[in-house]
């Protein structure tokens, strides 16, 4: 592992837009990000070009189901002024990047992704032999390489695309991480860590190299880790020159496994808009209240004399989710000997999301009669992400002999 990536406090996610989201998207994706962004440098994106890879039929959705996510997005709590905001396509930055990180990615390593043929048996009904869509792994790479991210948040689907963004960005350094004055450059960025510290990092590199040290080693990363003045290409190159291998260009991120519960939906399967069990972050409060009402509860219970069983019953799910001990209780003694209703043990779920979803409705209609302030929110996040993606598609370019100037 390279300990020094974990340590980076750059986290990256995107989100393909696909409309409005649910409270799936909430307890699973938003909830962790808004968590994420007072802990790290968060940047968060509308994966519009990945959208397009299974939906280039309905290009026409796109735009609008990129600003309802944002908007959705920011109702949640998402804030701008703590995490970066954009779109990928205002980035092109990401295309050029792909396309270059195309160049050295074997056909094989996309075939293999588990997504690829799993995806493709799914949505059966769309031509998705596309050369677009085979690259939909290493745009993402690109996505998530060009920002130089530590930690990339996603569900347990996406964890074969950071792996294979793990053996893309390896490969690339070993081809192009030699850069012409390495030693000199690694040596100067030494001497910016102070006197003390480039003469210990020196030190504790000679008892590496020279004896196998590995406490040295050790204790050299450590060092590095905790120094602030320097840049990351300069920290790169510390690492790099640590080992005897060369710059680190393009840093090997690492999943961050969302481990918030599933969230269940209306049927007891995962909410997905699929199957057509979710409850829409915009639901206004009846329909919300309508769709619990007439949720499916234990087949058992035909009766409100009929005992029930819980744990056969996607109430009951929603209960883990939403209710304290003293609620659980109360619905598993009167579901299993009848002494509470259906609608008695919804009563509270319906309260609980309504509360939940009241703060997120207010802010999102905020959001809706001032689309000019969530333009501006995106526009600013696009600039600020394309200054950032500049800098290390300059690198890239420099590194793969593509300099003109
Ligand atoms: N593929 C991701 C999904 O379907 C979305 C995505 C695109 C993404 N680029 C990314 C996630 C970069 C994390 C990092 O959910
Ligand atoms: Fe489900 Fe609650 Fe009805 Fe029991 S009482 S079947 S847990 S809704």
């Amino acid at each position: 592992m390279t300990g020094f990536a974990a340590q980076q406090r750059r986290v990256l996610s995107g989100m393909r837009s696909t409309g409005r989201l649910h409270l799936g998207h909430y307890h699973g994706v938003l909830k962790n990000w808004v968590r994420l962004q007072h802990e790290y440098e968060c940047f968060f994106f509308a994966a519009d070009w990945h959208a397009l890879t299974t939906h280039y039929e309905q290009p026409g959705d796109i735009t609008t189901n990129v600003w309802d996510m944002v908007i959705d997005w920011l109702a949640a709590g998402v804030n701008p002024g703590s995490a970066t905001l954009f779109i990928q396509s205002q980035v092109p930055e990401h295309a050029e990047l792909h396309l270059l990180l195309s160049m050295i990615t074997p056909l094989g390593w996309l075939e293999r992704v588990p997504t690829y043929k799993d995806q493709q048996e799914k949505l059966r009904e769309r031509d998705l032999a596309t050369y677009g869509f085979l690259g939909y792994p290493l745009l993402q790479s690109a996505d998530i390489l060009i920002y130089q991210a530590g930690v990339v948040p996603v569900g347990e689907d996406q964890v074969s695309h950071v792996e294979m963004t793990r053996e893309v960005a390896r490969r690339f350094n070993h081809l192009y991480g030699r850069e012409p004055n390495f030693e000199e450059k690694a040596e100067a960025a030494a001497r910016k860590m102070g006197k003390k510290n480039a003469k210990l990092y020196f030190d504790l590199r000679k008892r590496y190299q020279e004896q196998g040290d590995h406490e040295a080693l050790n204790t050299a990363r450590a060092l590095l880790e905790t120094q602030q003045n320097i840049s990351i290409a300069d920290r790169e190159r510390l690492f790099g020159y640590l080992d005897g291998e060369g710059k680190v260009i393009l840093p090997e991120p690492q999943a961050l496994l969302t481990e918030s519960a599933r969230m269940p939906g209306l049927d007891g399967q995962k909410m997905s808009k699929s199957y057509g069990n979710t409850i829409a972050l915009n639901d206004p409060p009846d329909v919300v209240e309508k769709k619990l009402r007439t949720m499916p509860t234990d087949p058992a219970r035909v009766r409100r004399t009929d005992p029930g069983e819980p744990e056969k019953c996607p109430v009951w799910q929603l209960h883990q989710v939403y209710s304290n001990d003293e609620t659980r209780q109360w619905v598993q003694e009167g579901c299993r000997n009848a002494g509470i209703g259906c609608l008695d043990c919804k009563k509270p779920i319906i309260d609980a999301v309504l509360d939940e979803l009241r703060p997120i409705q207010q802010r999102a209609s905020e959001y809706e009669s001032d689309p000019g302030a969530v333009h501006a929110i995106i526009r600013e996040g696009c600039e600020k992400a394309r200054e950032e993606a500049r800098k290390t598609l300059e690198e890239v370019r420099q590194a793969m002999g593509l300099t003109y100037r």
